[in-house]
């Protein structure tokens, strides 16, 4: 189910009157303000509550908004994203089965590049190498972005190391959180995965004709919010802080700088971004195994590429590696 205050014009009235004034008027009097009936004007206000907005009535009778939920619906994301494109065309769910699939299908009709789909929940989140992405309601931020970038299938692989670098500049700006970027693309925070990318291409040889860029960050989970599985290897940023994090700042923030280092990889290509990238990475320098399929290949990781593949060298001989799964030895 969509959750999209901004889909009704009055709400999105509404909310804006309240955001910007301390006080706003009373009832009857912002009802005529807003050329609006008292009836409707109070299902606004019943809506804006039952979507976790606090509205208290001061002793003037006027409306006094005193907080805003931290819940991912377009009202909320929108005030004060400061973007071009990223999220300016958004859709958000309750509760979805996997915002991936969700946005390829918009994608697939049309949608411009920018377009955000984002869930509280995901029942069927999609992980990398066919694995389930554990999205429980209001814990985390589950997304994706649909891109159109003009370059080959092959150069778009680097979307997903540049998603994991929008991620790692955000934590590292906004908590002054250490970030380290597995490649090809967790962020993990004080050894334990806080950020999964997952992205889902449709190409040609010579041509993409999107990608959909699929962002997975834990935020409020503590450890026993894991599956049991996930428990030594898994954390949020409420962990990695030791204190609550408001997703919806953090999420804005995300968009915005994932949307610069997205543009200059649009003019620049992959290559100028990708210091930023080796100076937080995990495995350059250490041993490493990378299991694609049945493939295992050793060695020490001595360097990711120009095009960001994980450079492995094993006596002599280096191999190039683009997929995987790595791990440390
Ligand atoms: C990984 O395995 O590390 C990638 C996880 C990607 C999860 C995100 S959550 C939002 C988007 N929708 C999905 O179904 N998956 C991605």
């Amino acid at each position: 189910m969509m959750i999209s205050p901004a889909a009704d014009p009055v709400t999105t009235e509404v909310i804006g009157l309240l955001r910007s004034h301390k006080r706003a008027p009373a009832m009857g009097a912002l009802a005529m303000e807003l050329n609006i009936s008292k009836p409707r004007l109070l299902r606004a206000l019943e809506a804006l509550k039952e979507l976790g907005y606090v509205i208290a009535v001061d002793h003037d009778q006027r409306l006094v908004l005193t907080s805003t939920p931290d819940r991912m619906t377009d009202i909320e994301i929108l005030a004060g994203l400061k973007t071009r494109s990223f999220g300016r065309h958004l859709h958000c769910y309750r509760r979805i089965g996997s915002t991936n699939a969700t946005a390829i299908d918009l994608a697939e009709h049309g949608a411009p590049e920018g377009t955000v789909v984002v869930a509280e929940e995901q029942t069927k989140g999609r992980g990398r190498l066919g694995r389930h992405w554990h999205s429980p309601a209001g814990m985390g931020i589950w997304s994706s972005i649909i891109l159109r970038p003009p370059v080959i299938p092959a150069q778009a692989a680097g979307l997903s190391l540049l998603a994991a670098l929008a991620f790692a500049e955000t934590a590292e700006t906004e908590f002054g959180l250490e970030v380290m970027l597995k490649w090809p693309n967790d962020g993990l925070i004080k050894g334990r995965k806080v950020c999964g990318v997952l992205v889902e291409l449709s190409a040609e040889v010579d041509r993409v004709h999107y990608a959909v860029c699929g962002v997975g960050i834990n935020v409020a989970h503590g450890v026993k919010d894991f599956p049991s599985a996930l428990r030594k290897s898994a954390g949020s940023l409420a962990m990695a802080t030791g204190a609550p994090v408001e997703r919806l700042a953090f999420y804005r923030a995300f968009l915005q700088r994932f949307e610069m280092i997205y543009r200059r990889f649009r003019q620049e290509g992959l290559s100028p971004l990708l210091a930023d990238y080796r100076r937080r990475s995990l495995l350059l320098g250490n041993k490493v195994v990378v299991r694609q399929g049945r493939l295992k290949i050793a060695g020490v990781a001595v360097a990711i590429d120009d095009s960001g593949g994980l450079v492995i060298k094993h006596g002599k001989k280096e191999t190039i590696v683009h997929s995987g799964e790595a791990t440390l030895r």
